[in-house]
């Protein structure tokens, strides 16, 4: 797959508007600020493609973008974890998140983005739980992996790998960089692995 092709297709406030539900797709989740966003811009080499922002809760649709397959598209989530919103926005979330992982036929794996400073939230081991309950594979990217020394990264790295040993459907643990484009190949090989199966 060329990610280099990857076009905006729609934003959906609920899943009720997602896309219909056929070929295959890859979403991208994690907390608010956690550099979903930047993820996808960096393996799309397309730094207008999603938009991104240092206040967090940018992103407050599923937004779907195609790829050069047909039928192949990521999926960029709203982030967890967002204080400003209500508790009924953050409840009506979940349930929404949950339905989307449940139902949704064409996801085949979700990429858990984690800021390698604030791993392994709350939110983070309950996406785990929830993927687990819906056999969806996850790859967990390492975010702003630039933020830390190259031995404090590959330290956390092992670490993560470690606490998650007994996690079934976990396919990989990236470090990644937005900043310094570190990590890519590794996230596209694990996007082509899954999207092409
Ligand atoms: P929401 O849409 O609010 O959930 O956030 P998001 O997870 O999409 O985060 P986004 O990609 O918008 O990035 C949040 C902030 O982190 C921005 O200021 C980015 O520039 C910064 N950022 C993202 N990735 C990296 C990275 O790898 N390194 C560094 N240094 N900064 C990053
Ligand atoms: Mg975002």
């Amino acid at each position: 797959i060329s990610y280099n092709s990857a076009r905006f297709l729609l934003s959906a406030p609920t899943i009720m508007q997602c896309p219909t539900d056929s070929g295959s797709e890859v979403a991208f989740a994690g907390r608010s600020n956690a550099g979903k966003s930047s993820a996808i811009n960096t393996i799309t080499n397309n730094s207008k493609l999603a938009r991104t922002s240092k206040t967090p809760g940018r992103t407050q649709l599923i937004n779907f973008f195609t790829l050069n397959v047909p039928g192949c598209r990521l999926v960029d989530l709203p982030g967890y974890g967002y204080a400003k919103v209500s508790k009924e926005v953050k409840t009506e979330w979940q349930e929404h998140m949950d339905e989307y992982l449940h139902a949704r036929q064409s996801l085949k794996g979700l990429v858990l983005v984690m800021d390698i400073r604030k791993p392994l939230s709350d939110f983070d081991t309950m996406m785990l739980e929830w993927a687990e309950a819906s056999k969806l594979p996850i790859s967990i990217l390492l975010t702003k992996a630039d933020k830390l020394r190259p031995g404090a990264a590959k330290n956390m790295l092992a670490k993560i790998k470690s606490d998650l040993k007994d996690v079934e459907y976990l396919a990989s643990v990236v470090l990644f960089s937005s900043l310094k484009k570190s990590g890519v190949e590794n996230a596209r090989t694990q996007l082509d692995n899954w999207l092409m199966e």
